[in-house]
């Protein structure tokens, strides 16, 4: 039973998203029976967000924690002349600096203190994105009595988590919203959530946890009368009041329609993720299409973090990167309600 191994009433969690799931929202999902989790936050901010989450005295609740290979946020390509120049004329746009001030990155630093917090606090459960953590840490903290969770986009990810020793695997299918979180580039998981459930139950005999589109109590069901044993939902709880969703998001969210677009573009952060299409998306494409290499030659970079960043601070979507699973356009009309509120709606929906 993952309710069991989630400690959670229901087998349902809130997805981490960066950024967006806090504390607040943690807290909110695991108070309302779903296992809430804080995104990767700096060790500073974790720090302070466990504080909150251990005043809180959760039964349940999860870290999740990013395993970006060294190698794709240190030693990066050079970013191409017209794409560099992209980057300036937003920056100019936005009053930003043409030079980022920060453009060295302590990633590896920052997961070892984030480690130690995990320890310190004695974090329940841990969600890994994008790799899967040295064989030695998870003898360690399963000793320890942590639950992991790895992250798949392809039945081979996930054959490997349950080889790694991971507890459960979250299997995330090419409509979910964000970044896929495979660790294997250039390839990504491409396979819809049906077809992911339906081929990885027959290869896996850990828990399976469904993610991407499910936005409605009888999406739930339907993918858990599959074989999946629980589920992961994101795009929905960008509605919630307590996620750190910027009002400008919120609104495109609630205009959206059934024939609202979202886009897998590697075109803002380098790596995979899908979203619902703006200007930084238009005019950066503009510009990739002309160079050798197109999207795949795009690095991870200071640039560009720093204008999503001010955009958000500004409410600018154009610039902003506006997160979105397939199901957006589900979410028309969507005023932001309690996360218990949305949880005991979708619960309905699933009894229904
Ligand atoms: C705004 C946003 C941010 C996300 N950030 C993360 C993240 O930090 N770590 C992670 O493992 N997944 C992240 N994801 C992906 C989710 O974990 C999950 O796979 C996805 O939201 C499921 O699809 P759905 O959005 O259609 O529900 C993010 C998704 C969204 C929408």
């Amino acid at each position: 039973m993952l309710t069991k191994l989630l400690k959670t009433k229901l087998p349902w969690i809130q997805a981490p998203m960066y950024h967006y799931s806090g504390p607040e929202l943690a807290i909110a999902c695991s108070k309302a029976g779903i296992l809430g989790s804080l995104s990767v936050q700096i060790p500073e901010r974790m720090k302070k967000s466990l504080e909150v989450i251990h005043q809180a005295k959760l039964d349940s609740y999860a870290c999740n924690l990013f395993l970006i290979p060294p190698h794709l946020s240190e030693n990066q390509p050079e970013i191409h002349p017209l794409v560099k120049e992209k980057l300036f004329s937003f920056r100019r746009e936005l009053g930003l600096d043409l030079e980022p001030k920060h453009a060295s990155d302590s990633y590896r630093q920052e997961f070892d203190e984030q480690c130690q917090l995990i320890e310190q606090y004695q974090v329940p459960i841990v969600i890994f994105t994008f790799g899967l953590p040295d064989k030695g840490l998870i003898a360690e903290w399963k000793r320890k009595g942590i639950v992991l969770i790895a992250s798949a986009t392809s039945v081979a990810e996930a054959v490997e988590a349950e080889e790694h020793g991971m507890d459960a695997v979250i299997v995330q299918g090419f409509e979910a919203g964000g970044h896929r979180t495979s660790s294997r580039l250039p390839q990504y998981g491409t396979v819809g959530l049906i077809t992911l459930v339906e081929l990885a139950k027959k290869q896996v005999s850990i828990p399976i946890i469904a993610a991407g589109g499910l936005v409605s109590g009888q999406q739930i069901r339907s993918v858990m009368a599959l074989g999946a044993q629980g589920v992961s939902i994101g795009t929905l709880f960008l509605t919630a009041s307590e996620c750190n969703t910027p009002h400008s998001h919120r609104k495109l969210l609630h205009d959206a329609s059934p024939e609202t677009e979202t886009v897998l573009t590697r075109l803002f952060t380098g790596r995979p993720a899908r979203m619902i299409p703006n200007r930084f998306y238009h005019e950066m494409k503009e510009v990739v299409d002309r160079i050798p290499g197109g999207e795949a030659s795009i690095p991870w970079n200071f640039y560009a973090r720093d204008i999503f960043g001010k955009a958000a601070r500004l409410e600018r979507p154009d610039l902003f990167i506006n997160w979105g699973g397939q199901a957006a356009g589900g979410l028309h009309g969507r005023s932001a309600m309690p996360a218990a509120d949305i949880i005991g709606q979708l619960l309905q929906e699933y009894h229904r």
